[in-house]
């Protein structure tokens, strides 16, 4: 096992060859390209990390997953589950000792053991720099979000390839909102003004009560946002927008939540409009953190003890209800350019614990492959993820999605019903009674390519 050990911590110092290396071997199968590697999952006997174990293992059964957490019952069962590579590894991430033990001798870890807000330090982090072993995370707190960051120069300096906030959302929307940007800036010469995060759950999205703490703690936070490179303060769960996903999950309403990709977009893609929004179903859950954000003291919503107590209290409801919602779940990203242009994302998928794993696999997978380079990196930098990479990470994570499509006008992927007329000179498109028109090129038979295109700069009259 040391010689695999060594091999992979031996590369890093060499990453970028190993990235030049990598696209001569685009033949070569990830199985091959991953074998042997050891897996840290931290945190794999919990919904997020049990998922990702499951997905890596399917995109390469040669990996060796470790299961990392504190319950050996939970653990053992986890790693049968996977078959007879994987084993669980107890390993309590506050004890730094032992943490660092175990990974002195993997390859990669990967940080789910949340929740990641108040968490005061980036334990398993600095724990990874030490051992020289590459890491990601899937946070969705903006304050640990940056504190990670800020370990960009020591893990550089130790050859260590990290990323904070990789998984669904932040994660796979990070660079979902970095390619359209990227887009939009090679093919035209509008700058980007606005972009927005919008994700949808239903119910809890069948993930663990940790993510429920999560919302909770979340709704304790005023919202970070940028209006015009300003940045603003929000209430919580304010904010409302019923934005249309599109196939499979149509119109819902969403609201502003404190999530670091704000933040980290604004700062990467230089976009000087950024929020975030989050809306759940049934309803009545949407009202319900509308009424906790409003009538509970935000110094309650940030006490992790008082919020457990909280979850412990209404995790059996959440749950039965989830036995109808479902968890289904969707992201939506819009990019607004100086010039009219308006490009949209749209990842959605019927299980939100099973595409949460999915898209962590595909970050494990990334970092493995030598795309990321020594720092640490957000999913939108292109350190994190060199651009090369981003479309085979996508496509990885959009593994059984029920929607996948980037890069289009709001027209094509909403389901409200569109009209287009061609006029003489002007293309009409009805937008269900906002008539918007622009001057015709020479289109020939409708071809879908280029009325995509022609359409895309349309502003809403
Ligand atoms: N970025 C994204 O896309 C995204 C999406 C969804 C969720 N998340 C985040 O993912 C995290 C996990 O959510 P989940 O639904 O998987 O929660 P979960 O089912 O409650 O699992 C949490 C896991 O963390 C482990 N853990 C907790 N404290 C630990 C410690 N001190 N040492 C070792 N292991 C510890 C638990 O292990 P034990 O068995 O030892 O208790 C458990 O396996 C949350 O923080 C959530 O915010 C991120």
């Amino acid at each position: 096992m040391a010689g695999v050990l060594f091999h992979f911590k031996r590369l890093m110092p060499i990453l970028g060859s190993v990235v030049k290396e990598r696209e001569t071997k685009v033949n070569e199968s990830v199985e091959e390209r991953t074998k042997n590697y050891r897996v840290l999952i931290l945190g794999g006997t919990g919904r997020v990390g049990g998922s990702t174990a499951v997905a890596l293992s399917k995109l390469s059964p040669d990996l060796q997953i470790l299961v990392g957490g504190r319950n050996r019952v939970k653990g053992a069962a986890m790693a049968n589950k996977l078959g007879e590579k994987s084993k669980f590894v107890e390993v309590n991430i506050d004890d730094v000792m032992a943490l660092e033990a175990t990974l002195n001798d993997v390859d990669l870890v990967v940080h789910s053991a949340g929740p990641f807000q108040q968490a005061g330090k980036c334990t398993v982090l600095e724990a990874a720099i030490r051992a020289k072993t590459a890491y990601v995370d899937v946070c969705d707190d903006t304050c640990y979000a940056w504190r990670a960051k800020s370990f960009c120069e020591k893990a550089a300096a130790a050859n260590v390839p990290a990323i904070t906030t990789g998984g669904i959302y932040p994660g796979v929307s990070n660079v979902m909102a970095a390619e359209l940007v990227r887009a939009a800036r090679d093919e035209t010469k509008g700058n980007p003004e606005r972009l927005r995060f919008s994700y949808y759950t239903a119910g809890s999205g069948g993930v663990g009560p940790t993510i429920l703490a999560t919302s909770f703690l979340l709704l304790g936070e005023e919202v970070v946002a940028y209006s015009k490179g300003e940045k603003v303060t929000l209430k919580p769960y304010s904010g409302v927008l019923n934005v249309d996903f599109g196939k499979g999950i149509r119109k819902r309403d969403v609201y502003l939540l404190n999530l670091p990709e704000v933040s980290s977009a604004h700062e990467v893609l230089g976009v000087p409009t950024v929020s975030a929004r989050f809306g759940t179903a049934p309803f009545f859950w949407n009202w319900g953190m509308e009424a906790m954000a409003f009538l509970l003291p935000a110094e309650f919503l940030r006490d992790r003890i008082k919020v457990q107590q909280l979850v412990q209290l209404f995790d059996p409801l959440v749950r039965a209800v989830d036995a109808f919602a479902g968890e289904r779940v969707s992201i939506r990203v819009d990019l607004e350019c100086s010039n009219g242009r308006h490009t949209v994302g749209i990842f959605s998928h019927r299980r939100l614990s099973e595409a949460v794993g999915t898209a962590t696999a595909a970050f494990a997978l990334a970092i493995l492959e030598g795309s990321t380079q020594p720092g640490v990196w957000f999913p939108e930098e292109t350190e994190g993820i060199a651009v090369e990479a981003r479309e085979i990470l996508l496509n990885r994570a959009a593994e059984g999605t029920i929607n996948f499509v980037m890069n289009k006008p709001p027209w094509m992927v909403e389901t409200d019903p569109k009209e287009l007329i061609q006029v003489g000179n002007y293309i009409y498109v009805d937008e269900v009674s906002r008539i918007q028109k622009r001057e015709a090129p020479q289109i020939d038979n409708w071809n879908p390519c280029q009325l995509e295109s022609t359409l895309c700069g349309f502003r809403q009259l």
